[in-house]
């Protein structure tokens, strides 16, 4: 309360329209005579923030919340950074002091226990794998980037091992439960490892909520070298961005069900890209430079079938490099639609062959000058004059791109930001400010205070780590940048959220009408206990045209399935022996109204790495016990100006759909990902949500389940990879299991009356891939991909 006080109120206000208010120049060198806590001593070349500023997070549903420490500086452990001492054992205690979740231990995952291991600037040593522990964000200072260095006589698998395999063998956790971890700022060298050992600089084998940003990898540059720079060996992921890899073997070596990567560097690297496996994988702004093979995604299963699903390439340069992209698919190479792929805006210079096929053949020449290739495919088409497939391998019509969403004819793109140039005393934590994080006391007048004076004074909010309890709405003026520490959660509770005929938001960002833009990164919103109408996150700010996009970044709505949220295995576990109606529906697990809502007077919103995720299984569970969770609705974008870009997001499991677009334009969307409720049918789609004509509902018939995606009334809609699944029927898996008998749901993604073009579209359990203007057709039996059926180009136009 009395560090609000003395924050100085400057002259503009945050209701006010502030055109490019963040850009504001004054805004950075902006200095408050009143430090946050008066730590603000000498600030050197590599001050950090996040190195400076007090430590209050906490651990809200942990055991011992006194006790449990969140931040963990890895030197207050006794890490040298001196580049001479072995600092592997000192780091290890950083990660795993306070009882947390081992890899291979008794813990399958949780939430309990969040931890930042921080590294100052520095050269640290090390002779042995990280083991990295659940729910864990490593982080480094981004202004002396520390670097994290292999010994010579280094002989593990990985540096850093985020899904470390425990002396039994076997994976650390259950690849596709790898959530809620990052890590950025960081170099990590194996340079003085001999070339011939086998290693990767991080083992990332996880899935949604996580992120690698800002990571230099050094290796070895001898010709017959082992180092790769990642390796993934599968999971359902997931984002990364802004790395560089110099030398090795591969960059990346990986295998995954679904990615997003975005802003790669690759410079000496023999093959920048070894994709293994995949079912659909984005990369966007890549960048190859004097490599030996770009993209070799040709890898075979024992039977000679391709094992990678699909690719999307765009806005990406390979240049000094002989063969750019090598694939296996040719007119007999199963299966059928295996191997998809989509170059779209990738220019070449001095590359011998653009796309090399099987047994030397060449796809699509290089070229010694600097050209474009513009857009070329391989793979099953299907456009709706005729609803009839195409296979094709060839150059191909590019997607007519909105204006609106490029510069320089490459797409927008925004990396999370990171403050390195602001000081620490530009932070205003929010337990500072009053709200508690507890988990119990309620924050909302708190945070509601801090929000607006924070936007007005230019500081940013910092949500130390914990969670805090709301039970009214939570309002994001425009101007606003908030940051948190470990993944903070905003969560609802109490009455004011229960009335599913009233829906209310939990966090609202701009008033509808409002002008103005914010940043918002590394949070989730949450509900506790019967929420039926809560809206996790309503978006309501226009900055577009016109105005710099606000950019959310690593932002979740996670609803049910953790310790607190009062919707877990004790209160909601499955019951599909029981027929569930709206007569007998358990009420107290009905979690939340829609995840979030980006409403017509909106525009302009650039997000990235967000997932909305109603729980299907409970994390704290040693067995991972599933969960029944309602929630009506997953993200609808109805905003008449558009300018949206969404990369690397997901929205799983709520009843009416996932992604739902309605009279909106101008939107990109890749690589997107979606679940069924698994409960469906029993109840349907409609149960307990009934479909609302105002908010523009899907129709559907009783029995039906809920879409992926859907597109009404919309223009100028791009998707660069989908993903749309449909695992089950009522819990029983069997319905997506064979290829004959794929029937968990008829369709999943609909389109009605709009402008779409999407790029890899993969099902999984529907008979059907398309649904346009109410004609189901694209069998997926036509499409098999392995377990996924895709269609590498989709377009409908008016
Ligand atoms: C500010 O924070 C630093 C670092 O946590 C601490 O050493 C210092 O005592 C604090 N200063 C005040 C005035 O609270
Ligand atoms: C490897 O070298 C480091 C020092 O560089 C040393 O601490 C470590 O014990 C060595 N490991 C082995 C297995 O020799
Ligand atoms: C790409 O990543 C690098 C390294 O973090 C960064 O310096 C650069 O600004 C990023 N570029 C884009 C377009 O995001
Ligand atoms: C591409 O990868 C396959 C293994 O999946 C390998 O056999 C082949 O040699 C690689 N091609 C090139 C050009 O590196
Ligand atoms: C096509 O690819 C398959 C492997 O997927 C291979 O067995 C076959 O020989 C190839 N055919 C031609 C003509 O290259
Ligand atoms: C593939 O073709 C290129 C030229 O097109 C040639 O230089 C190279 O030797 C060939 N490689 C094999 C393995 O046949
Ligand atoms: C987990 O499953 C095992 C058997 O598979 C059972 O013995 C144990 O009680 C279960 N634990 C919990 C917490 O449900
Ligand atoms: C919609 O499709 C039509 C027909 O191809 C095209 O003329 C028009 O430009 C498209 N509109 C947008 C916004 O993409
Ligand atoms: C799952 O569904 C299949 C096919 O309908 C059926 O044969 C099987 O018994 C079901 N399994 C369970 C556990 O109900």
């Amino acid at each position: 309360m009395k560090l609000l006080g003395v924050i100085p109120l400057f002259a503009f206000t945050s209701a006010t329209v502030l055109p490019r208010a963040l850009d504001i120049p004054t805004l950075h060198s902006l200095a408050s005579p009143y430090p946050v806590n008066g730590s603000y001593s000498s600030p050197s070349e590599c001050a950090y923030w996040l190195e400076d500023v007090k430590r209050q997070g906490i651990a809200a549903f942990n055991p011992n919340p006194d006790q449990y420490q969140v931040f963990r500086n890895v030197k207050e452990f006794g890490a040298k950074g001196d580049g001479k001492t072995d600092d592997t054992k000192a780091i290890q205690r950083a990660i795993s002091t306070g009882g947390r979740c081992a890899p291979g231990s008794d813990c399958a995952s949780t939430t309990v226990t969040p931890a930042i291991v921080y590294f100052p600037s520095g050269t640290y040593l090390v002779s042995d794998t990280l083991v990295d522990y659940y729910y864990t964000m490593t982080i480094g200072n981004p202004n002396c980037m520390p670097v994290i260095k292999a010994t010579r006589n280094f002989t593990s698998g990985s540096v850093y091992d985020a899904n470390h395999s425990p002396p039994s063998g076997g994976s650390g956790w259950g690849s596709t439960n790898v959530f809620f971890r990052q890590m950025k700022n960081l170099v990590i060298d194996t340079t003085d490892v001999a070339p011939s050992v086998e290693l990767s600089a991080i083992h990332w084998t996880v899935s949604q909520a996580t992120s690698l940003q800002n990571i230099v990898f050094k290796m070895s540059t001898n010709p017959d070298n082992m180092h790769s720079g990642m390796f993934i060996a599968e999971g359902s992921g997931g984002f990364f961005s802004d790395l560089v890899f110099h030398g090795g073997r591969y960059g990346l070596n990986v295998g995954n069900q679904q990615f997003t990567s975005r802003n790669l560097t690759f410079e000496n690297v023999n093959t920048a890209i070894n994709l293994f496996w995949d079912w659909s994988w984005t990369y966007q702004g890549i960048s190859i430079n004097n490599c030996k093979v770009g993209l070799n995604m040709s890898s075979t299963d024992g039977t000679g079938a391709q094992t990678v699903g699909a690719v999307v390439f765009i806005d990406s340069e390979i240049k000094n490099t002989p063969i750019g992209v090598v694939t296996a698919r040719n007119g007999s190479s199963l299966p059928d639609s295996g191997g998809s792929l989509i170059l779209e805006n990738v220019a070449l210079e001095n590359v011998q062959v653009a796309v090399l096929g099987a047994k030397n053949t060449t796809l699509l020449s290089g070229a010694t000058e600097p050209t474009i290739i513009e857009a070329w495919g391989q793979g099953h088409s299907y456009f709706t004059e005729d609803h009839e497939k195409t296979v094709f391998q060839g150059s191909m019509t590019p997607n007519q791109r909105p204006e609106s969403l490029t510069v320089d004819s490459k797409f927008y793109t925004s990396s999370k930001p990171k403050y390195e140039d602001l000081p620490a005393f530009q932070f205003l934590s929010i337990r500072s400010a009053g709200a508690k994080g507890d988990g119990k006391t309620d924050d909302t007048e708190a945070i509601n205070r801090a929000l607006v004076l924070a936007a007005a004074s230019g500081r940013v909010v910092f949500f130390d780590s914990g969670y805090y309890r709301v039970t009214s709405t939570v309002y994001i003026p425009p101007g606003s940048r908030i940051v948190g520490e470990a993944l903070p959660v905003i969560m609802s509770s109490g009455e004011y959220f229960a009335d599913m005929n009233a829906p209310k938001p939990v966090v609202q960002v701009g008033l509808p009408g409002e002008i103005g833009r914010i940043e918002w990164s590394d949070m989730i919103v949450s509900t506790q206990g019967a929420q039926a109408g809560a809206i996790l996150i309503e978006y309501n700010l226009a900055s577009w045209p016109g105005l710099q996009p606000s950019g959310i970044w690593e932002v979740h709505t996670r609803i049910g399935g953790f310790a607190g949220s009062q919707l877990t295995v004790a209160e909601c576990e499955k019951t599909p022996e029981t027929e569930i109606g709206q007569q007998n529906i358990d009420e107290q697990c009905i979690g939340a109204f829609m995840s979030m809502h980006v409403t017509p007077p909106a525009s302009g919103l650039y997000a990235e790495n967000c997932w909305l995720w109603v729980a299907d299984h409970d994390i704290e569970d040693r067995n991972l016990t599933q969960i029944t969770i309602y929630a009506g609705r997953g993200l609808l974008i109805e905003s008449t100006a558009g300018g949206i870009w969404l990369y690397g997001t997901g929205v799983e499991h709520h009843s009416l759909y996932g992604y739902r677009l309605v009279g909106t334009k101008d939107v990109v969307m890749g690589q997107i990902q979606t679940e069924t409720a698994y409960y469906q049918p029993n109840p349907d789609a409609t149960i307990p949500f009934p479909p609302v004509a105002a908010l523009h509902d899907p129709v559907f018939s009783p029995g039906d389940r809920g879409l992926g995606l859907s597109v009404v009334d919309s223009e100028g809609i791009l998707v660069y990879g989908a993903g749309l699944y449909s695992f089950f029927n009522n819990y029983n898996v069997s319905c997506s299991q064979t290829d004959s008998t794929v029937d968990c749901q008829t369709s999943i993604f609909s389109v009605q009356d709009s402008n779409v073009s999407i790029y890899s579209l993969g099902t999984i359990g529907t008979t059907y891939m398309v649904d346009a203007d109410g004609e189901d057709y694209a069998d997926a039996v036509d499409n098999l991909n392995g377990f996924i059926d895709t269609i590498a180009v989709f377009r409908s136009y008016l």
